[in-house]
């Protein structure tokens, strides 16, 4: 006769218990953050010296709870994170055993960074940047914000933008009536145009004598802040009873097939006025009748 179903169970239950009494599963030790560059955190910690190792695969198991929620595991013991931090951020990190299909779990450990000093409502508000592809193969870049309704009115205000690994200052600032900085443009980043889906990081801090002045930062996507460009060499022609209009896609990262037109006519005779709208053109030519 075959082993039966229960004495099966047995056995099972007998060798998990051994494992769970031999093996156990220690939190990492010395878990720290450090802010590595604008909105980045490296995470690092230790495996527990009185983990035992051998024959265990070790993971770690990261969870990001502020400022937003993410979790995932790594064999490594370090992690870089892209994150806002004027708010301050907060991980925690357990120790994974795996052993012959079983999985065990230490208890966390949390290690946090605390939001930068700042009086209230000091920080700047309503940033808004955005991109533009110039006709030099460059990226420009053209932030505007408002001051906090709580800074001084000698408030100054510097921005900084990284992107990957390059943090630079912007040098060109444009003034409210009081002299504070609200606007800043750099007419050429190290922002590559035709990567997808990387991210602007802008910083913008503050000194005043009169107030300690809150940070406040912000993360773009490259793609969405693009400003698309006009339409290149524009004609416009009358050829027999047709007028003809020509164009080409304007100086951009996004290839031809993101792009639509729309076309005004306006007859400055009767003063009538036509938009011809969603155009996707082939030959970026278009033929009107004139009637
Ligand atoms: C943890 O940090 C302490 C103090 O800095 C140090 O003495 C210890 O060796 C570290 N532990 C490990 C496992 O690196
Ligand atoms: C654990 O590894 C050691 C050698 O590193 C080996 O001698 C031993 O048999 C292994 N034990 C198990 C349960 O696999
Ligand atoms: C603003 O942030 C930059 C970049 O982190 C830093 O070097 C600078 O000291 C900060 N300035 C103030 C006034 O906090
Ligand atoms: C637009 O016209 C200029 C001058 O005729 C020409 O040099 C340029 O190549 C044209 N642009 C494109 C995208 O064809």
């Amino acid at each position: 006769m075959a082993i039966g179903l229960n004495s099966l169970l047995d056995y099972c239950t007998k060798n998990s218990s051994v494992f769970f009494l031999t093996v156990q599963v220690f939190p990492p030790v010395n878990f720290t953050l450090t802010v590595s560059a604008l909105a980045q955190v490296l995470l690092r910690w230790k495996p527990s010296p009185s983990q035992e190792q051998k024959n265990y695969t070790i993971r770690y198991d990261v969870k990001i709870s502020s400022p937003v929620f993410e979790e995932y595991d790594t064999r490594k013991t370090h992690s870089f994170q892209t994150a806002v931090l004027h708010n301050g951020f907060s991980a925690h990190v357990r120790t994974l055993l795996f052993h012959k299909g079983l999985q065990m779990a230490s208890g966390w450990v949390t290690a946090e960074l605390q939001p930068p000093p700042g009086a209230e409502d000091t920080a700047v508000t309503d940033l808004s940047c955005i991109t533009h592809f110039t006709i030099s193969g460059a990226v420009s870049l053209h932030c505007t914000w408002l001051p906090g309704k709580g800074a001084p009115e000698d408030t100054k205000y510097f921005l900084f933008y990284r992107y990957e690994t390059y943090t630079e200052e912007c040098q060109d600032y444009i003034q409210d009536k009081w002299k504070r900085n609200i606007e800043c443009r750099f007419s050429a980043t190290h922002i590559v145009p035709d990567e997808i889906d990387e991210l602007v990081v802008i910083h913008v801090n503050g000194s005043s004598k009169y107030a300690t002045i809150k940070p406040f930062q912000q993360l773009f996507n490259q793609n969405a802040i693009e400003k698309v460009n006009v339409p290149r060499n524009v004609t416009a022609f009358l050829e027999q009873n047709d007028l003809v209009a020509t164009w080409e896609k304007p100086l951009s990262t996004f290839p031809k097939g993101c792009f639509e037109y729309e076309f005004y006519l306006i007859n400055l005779k009767s003063g009538n006025k036509q938009v011809i709208a969603s155009l996707v053109p082939k030959h970026y030519t278009l033929f009107l009748p004139l009637s």
